[in-house]
């Protein structure tokens, strides 16, 4: 006997639970901005990506994500207006300065042994990450064999990345981070402060390569000795983990090193295997050949 269509509509487990449903609008969506705009969002961690749509739906002032749908897909400047909100660009200038000095320690002794170092940061914001391993590369004689890619998704970030302009009030944190990660000079002589901002030296970008770069969608485009990925991958859910490793695990020399962030680590992925820990503490892994 077929089944009746109301009583399936009236038992639908989403009609009566709100949180499916949402569900359901928040796929929908996602779904719309890939195919109208081919921004890959569909495998982002569910709980952060729904907040931060929530966040957006919110402040655009839209009744539902519903509505929203409707916008996105008739409306791309509504679209532009909603990117950002899906880009978490929390970042900071020697971020987790431990990390930066066991690489000091432990990691560019091995570096000097190379003629020519290529770096990749991957995510990098608005471009405090690589600046502060542009210092330390300088202050170790290593800046003039490096070449630094450094990308992201977000093309504003990365305009902001290239200016290499910083908020004054965020100077003090940041030399304590300076000082935690090794610092061997005045933080103060790699900028110069006007008004309420700073900019540094525009020495320090001349070996930076700043390019969109999108790692859901996009492939590798080198062969890198050592690649940063930190505070990336804790927004992806695991299906997308494993691309972006195996893109990585693609993307390094044999004995390339792969740093994570603070959050995450290299341990209960698939990927394993293939690594071994310089220091698990502060997420430095080795390619094994
Ligand atoms: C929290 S920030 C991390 C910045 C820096 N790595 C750090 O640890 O301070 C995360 C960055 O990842 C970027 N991002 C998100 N999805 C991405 C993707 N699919 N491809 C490339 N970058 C992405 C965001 O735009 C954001 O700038």
């Amino acid at each position: 006997m077929f089944s009746n269509v109301n009583d399936n509509i009236k038992n639908s487990p989403f009609v009566h639970n709100s949180l499916e449903r949402e569900k359901v609008e928040i796929e929908l969506l996602l779904q719309a901005i890939y195919r109208m705009y081919g921004y890959d969002f569909r495998n982002y961690a569910y709980d952060s990506i729904a907040r931060r749509i929530r966040h957006g739906m919110n402040s655009l002032g839209e009744e539902s994500i519903s509505t929203l749908i409707a916008q996105v897909i008739h409306h791309p400047e509504r679209m532009q207006q909603l990117l950002p909100f899906f880009f978490v660009n929390v970042t900071e200038m020697f971020r987790d300065p431990s990390m930066f000095l066991a690489f000091r320690k432990r990691i560019v002794p091995y570096l000097k042994t190379y003629p020519h170092i290529r770096i990749w940061h991957a995510g990098c914001s608005t471009g405090e990450e690589v600046l502060s391993m542009a210092i330390l590369l300088k202050e170790e004689g290593l800046y003039d064999r490096a070449r630094i890619y450094a990308t992201d998704i977000d093309e504003a970030a990365l305009e902001k990345a290239q200016d290499g302009i910083f908020p004054l009030r965020n100077m003090k944190l940041y030399t304590q981070n300076y000082i935690q990660a090794g610092g061997t000079k005045e933080f103060s002589d790699y900028y110069t402060a006007r008004h309420d901002s700073v900019k540094f030296q525009s020495d320090l970008m001349k070996n930076i390569v700043f390019a969109r770069h999108n790692l859901v969608t996009d492939q590798s485009f080198n062969e890198f000795n050592v690649i940063f990925c930190r505070n990336v991958m804790i927004y992806f859910n695991k299906l997308l983990q494993s691309r972006v490793h195996t893109l990585f695990h693609e993307s390094l020399a044999p004995l390339g090193l792969l740093v994570l962030g603070d959050k995450e680590s290299m341990l209960f992925n698939e990927h394993t295997r293939y690594y071994e820990a310089v220091d698990e503490d502060e997420k430095i892994y080795r390619k094994m050949k």
